[in-house]
């Protein structure tokens, strides 16, 4: 059993990934951070009125069939990018003028292989967590998960 548990922790810790919504259209080194997210879960924000002009997947590690998904409208409602993963430690995509919301990413496992993208696709009724950490481009980082909706809206 003390083997099974060292397993599950490593697959848990090789699933997950960081998020980030940037202000820059070039998922630039700065941006909000959703830290080790897991698939099919929303990073984001509820408002409409939000900067982030490119969206990213970091840390990826041994990860590669994944892709990310960028969304506008207010968390991850609406659908906008879709970005392949195609090596590199990173996926970023861009808005080139509107305004993301929320990003996720989807493991695609065999799907793809299998021709079921179809449901593979279908989006489901989700929580969205809010980022919660900023990070500069000096790699200073701020805390932002003890921060009121009021006051992550002000930044
Ligand atoms: C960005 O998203 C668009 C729309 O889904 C897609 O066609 C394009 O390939 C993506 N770009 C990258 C770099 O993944």
């Amino acid at each position: 059993m003390k083997f099974l548990a060292t397993l599950l922790t490593l697959a848990a810790t090789a699933s997950a990934v960081d998020l980030y919504l940037h202000v820059d259209n070039d998922c630039g080194s700065s941006g909000f951070r959703c830290t080790s997210i897991g698939p099919n879960s929303c990073c984001g924000t509820i408002s409409n009125n939000s900067p982030y002009q490119s969206v990213s997947v970091r840390d990826i590690q041994q990860l590669w069939n994944i892709q990310c998904l960028g969304y506008d409208g207010g968390m991850c409602n609406r659908r906008r990018t879709i970005s392949d993963y195609t090596g590199g430690d990173f996926i970023c995509n861009r808005s080139n003028g509107f305004r993301y919301t929320g990003v996720e990413y989807r493991s695609l496992g065999w799907e793809r292989a299998t021709g079921s993208s179809a449901s593979a696709l279908k989006e489901e009724e989700e929580e969205c967590q809010r980022p919660d950490a900023l990070v500069l481009g000096d790699g200073s980082e701020f805390d932002l998960a003890g921060l009121s909706d009021e006051e992550f809206d002000a930044l």
